[in-house]
């Protein structure tokens, strides 16, 4: 029995990468000038706590904030109670959660073609892809930019060579690359920009909990793990702070193209606030979502839905503010 729990509690030590948290609480720790083991300790005192992973602890700068203001903050595991609690209906949220089936059920409001590689035939995929000089190639069933690969016309020279690759990677959709709004282009052109908004059904009326605007830089996609960055929105859609990226480095101004990140004004937001309305009343059998949202030179378009969202909030040291998002989400959720 001994043995047992040992090996429980050996297994959930491995899983949570210990070696990680303790280089992540070396970097907070020299941030705020705190003792590594200190800030290891409260790492994972917190995780149990606030219910906090390592990565919200980092983000939301938990190291300098009480307990109250802890508690303001919706982590990645509350968030996921969330969606476990509002978003019931499995075969609904699997069927959002497929990027093939997304596109099918939100064509009208893409703005780009797509194709399902599996069931074109070759003269159908070439045609698709002279019909577009980039094209983003899919796994239709992956997250947090895993799979995607944005792959430039002139570089496919063997259609077979270039099917095989894909059947062989699992990217079965291919999607025309989106042209953004040159605003979003000029802010940072490597990836197309978008939003992550949140919005929850309450079966009569859509709330927004959440906007930011993801940037990349340098990288095809605009996620952290392609190299982005996010800040928050205020209501009208300009962004409120510096945004921050995966390890912890704050941007008032973009790395790249220099221009201004605070002050920025996302175009066509309004717009963009309209189309989730009606996307999210569109699929109430999935109330909680976090949609993805490009901006085309003319209209806002939907990348994405996830039933499942990560949390995008204010980070304190950038921000100035020491609260989370949790008591919107309460006062809209009602728990
Ligand atoms: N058709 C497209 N053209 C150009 N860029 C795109 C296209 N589709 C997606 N992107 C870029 O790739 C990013 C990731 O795309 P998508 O949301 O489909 O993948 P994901 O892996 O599910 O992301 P996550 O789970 O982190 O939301 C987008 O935020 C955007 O920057
Ligand atoms: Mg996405």
């Amino acid at each position: 029995m001994a043995n047992l729990r040992l090996n429980y509690l050996l297994d959930r030590a491995k899983a949570m990468d210990l070696p990680r948290v303790w280089r992540m609480a070396g970097n907070i720790g020299r941030d705020f000038r705190k003792p590594r083991a200190v800030i290891f300790a409260d790492m994972l005192w917190s995780a149990t706590r606030y219910e906090c992973a390592f990565q919200d602890y980092q983000d939301w700068d938990f190291a300098i904030l009480s307990p109250a203001e802890r508690r303001t903050f919706a982590t990645h595991p509350k968030s996921n109670h969330y969606s476990l609690m509002l978003n019931t209906d499995k075969t609904a949220n699997a069927q959002l959660s497929n990027k093939l089936n997304f596109n099918v059920r939100f064509e009208d409001v893409l703005g780009r073609e797509w194709l399902d590689i599996r069931e074109a035939d070759d003269q159908a995929l070439k045609d698709f892809l002279d019909r577009h000089a980039d094209v983003m190639a899919k796994v239709p069933d992956s997250l947090g930019g895993k799979g995607i690969e944005r792959i430039r016309r002139h570089e496919v020279t063997d259609l077979t060579a270039f099917r095989r690759d894909r059947m062989r990677n699992r990217q079965f959709l291919l999607e025309e690359f989106l042209v953004q709004h040159p605003d979003l282009a000029k802010l940072n052109s490597s990836s197309v920009n978008t939003m992550r908004i949140v919005s929850y059904n309450d079966g009569t009326k859509v709330h927004i909990l959440a906007t930011a605007l993801r940037i990349g830089a340098g990288g095809d996609v605009d996620n952290f793990s392609g190299g982005g960055m996010y800040t928050m929105l205020s209501p009208e859609g300009v962004a409120l702070y510096p945004a921050f990226d995966d390890n912890n480095a704050t941007h008032g101004i973009h790395p790249l193209s220099g221009v201004p990140i605070v002050g920025f004004r996302v175009p066509l937001f309004a717009e963009a606030l309209d189309a989730v309305q009606a996307a999210a009343q569109r699929i109430p059998e999935v109330p909680f979502v976090g949609w993805d949202v490009a901006i085309a030179p003319n209209r806002p378009v939907l990348i994405e839905g996830n039933y499942n969202t990560g949390v995008f909030q204010a980070k304190p040291t950038v921000s100035g503010l020491r609260k989370g998002l949790l008591p919107v989400y309460r006062a809209a959720i009602g728990r």
